[in-house]
């Protein structure tokens, strides 16, 4: 495995393999099982695979959740390679945004959903750094997590609205065995915060299986999931979706594919979480 910090060596590594199916991993570090799962399906599904590990400041809002933000590189390094990475570009911020850059990717108003009310600029500084990694490693395939429905979506649109010549894989949510989503922010919950961290999951059952069984009343079944939330102290809730899977828009009836989504804060450790219902994130590339 090949680990390259600048651009000039980046373009040099990719040079040699440009010819090969290339799968790329776009990574912040601090990789955990989900990570795993993507560096599988890409090292099954392509010939050269490149993973990227970069905390990219400008997604995050607040310098408290920057600075916060896990950081396991050495870990990191070793999952890389026993995945069969190829090459890791792990760039520094210089590497990435050098003195005088300026230019940033404006999403529309599919990204100011959702996560967006609550994280504004968050998706646009997503999209300006997967920009840099689709135009500089040109990647055939680009592997997704489903924890991050929205982020799918908004790459889905990035990569048909600017014409990259690039397949969006998603895949499935890893969970822990007690049903925590695993996310690089688990790592910050305190063992005695981990009941609570699970509750978000369990409401959003709650909601999938009302639906299940014949109530299609986006009011009730909001209503049912929030009942699961309230009545533990340590968890607040930001917000609790039931959208259109695809175009992110809140529902009142259900009566196509939908994504059951939210956001808590478990003190001062925000967690996402989704259910999908009616999509196939196999077959995901024909259905957006
Ligand atoms: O999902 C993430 O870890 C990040 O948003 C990504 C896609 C690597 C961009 O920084």
């Amino acid at each position: 495995m090949e680990i390259v910090r600048s651009v000039a060596n980046l373009k040099d590594s990719l040079a040699n393999n440009s010819e090969l199916k290339m799968g790329v991993v776009p990574t912040m570090g601090a990789l955990h099982k989900g990570h795993k799962a993507l560096l599988d399906v890409a090292r099954k599904e392509c010939k050269f695979m490149v993973a990227t590990s970069f905390v990219n400041p400008l997604q995050f809002g607040r310098e408290a959740d920057l600075s916060s933000y896990p950081r396991s590189r050495d870990e990191d390094m070793t999952i890389f390679e026993q995945a069969g990475t190829d090459l890791v570009w792990e760039p520094s911020f210089t590497d990435v945004y050098p003195d005088q850059f300026e230019t940033r990717v404006k999403m529309g108003v599919f990204a100011e959903k959702l996560e967006g009310i609550y994280r504004p600029n968050h998706f646009d500084g997503v999209a300006t750094i997967l920009c840099k990694i689709f135009n500089l490693i040109r990647p055939h395939m680009a592997y997704f997590g489903q924890k991050d429905w929205q982020q799918t979506r908004v790459v889905q649109k990035l990569i048909y609205d600017l014409n990259f010549d690039v397949e969006l894989r998603v895949i499935g949510t890893v969970r822990d065995t007690d049903g925590l989503a695993v996310s690089s922010r688990n790592r910050l919950l305190l063992p005695e915060q981990r009941s609570s961290a699970t509750k978000l999951y369990k409401a959003l059952k709650v909601g999938i299986h009302s639906f299940q069984h014949g109530e299609l009343d986006c009011d009730i079944l909001r209503k049912k999931m929030l009942d699961v939330l309230i009545p533990d102290e340590d968890v607040r809730v930001e917000y609790l979706s039931i959208a259109d899977a695809f175009e992110l828009v809140e529902l009142k009836k259900i009566r196509g594919p939908a994504v059951f989504s939210g956001a808590v804060w478990i003190d001062k450790v925000r967690l996402i979480d989704n259910v999908l219902c009616g999509v196939d994130i196999e077959g995901l590339v024909d259905a957006t």
